[in-house]
């Protein structure tokens, strides 16, 4: 499949946008100063914190580190889970879902069998859900432009 290519002018801090790359629905979120800073403080409670599970499939080498990207406030992630497949709902807020413990920070449900995942699409422990989300092939292309694939 070609590269698809985003036009991430003017995204809003905490905004979500989704395109589709080769069939996949491919999230672009950009994270607030905020959702930044919480990263690093749930990595106890995650299955995989440092993304070393499968990387050459699910985390390109300039997205492991602890953001899973290349830059810290953009997180470009495949919007499947790695359990069966479905799709995750989107950037749920804390008190979104009866189901999210009470200091959830905001991240992804799965809603087909309650994987949770972090705004870095990291899997939450003892959830269905194997591994992190795949990050994609990206780069960007100057300030305002990134290329998927
Ligand atoms: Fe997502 Fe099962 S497909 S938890």
């Amino acid at each position: 499949g070609a590269p698809v290519e985003v036009d991430i002018a003017g995204m809003a801090p905490g905004e979500l946008r989704t395109v589709e790359w080769r069939g996949k629905p491919v999230w672009i979120l950009k994270r607030s100063p905020e959702m930044v800073a919480g990263l690093p403080k749930l990595d106890d409670q995650l299955a995989d914190p440092k993304s070393q599970r499968n990387p050459d499939e699910l985390t390109p080498e300039y997205a492991r580190n602890e953001y899973r990207s290349i830059k810290p406030e953009y997180l470009v992630a495949v919007g499947i889970c790695t359990h069966l497949g479905c799709s995750p709902t989107t950037k749920l807020q804390p008190g979104a879902q009866p189901s999210l413990p009470e200091d959830w920070q905001g991240g992804f449900l799965c809603p087909c069998h309650g994987s949770t995942f972090d705004l870095a699409g990291r899997v939450f422990k003892n959830k269905p859900a194997p591994d992190n989300l795949q990050v994609p092939r990206y780069m960007f292309a100057g300030d305002t432009k990134l290329v998927i694939g």
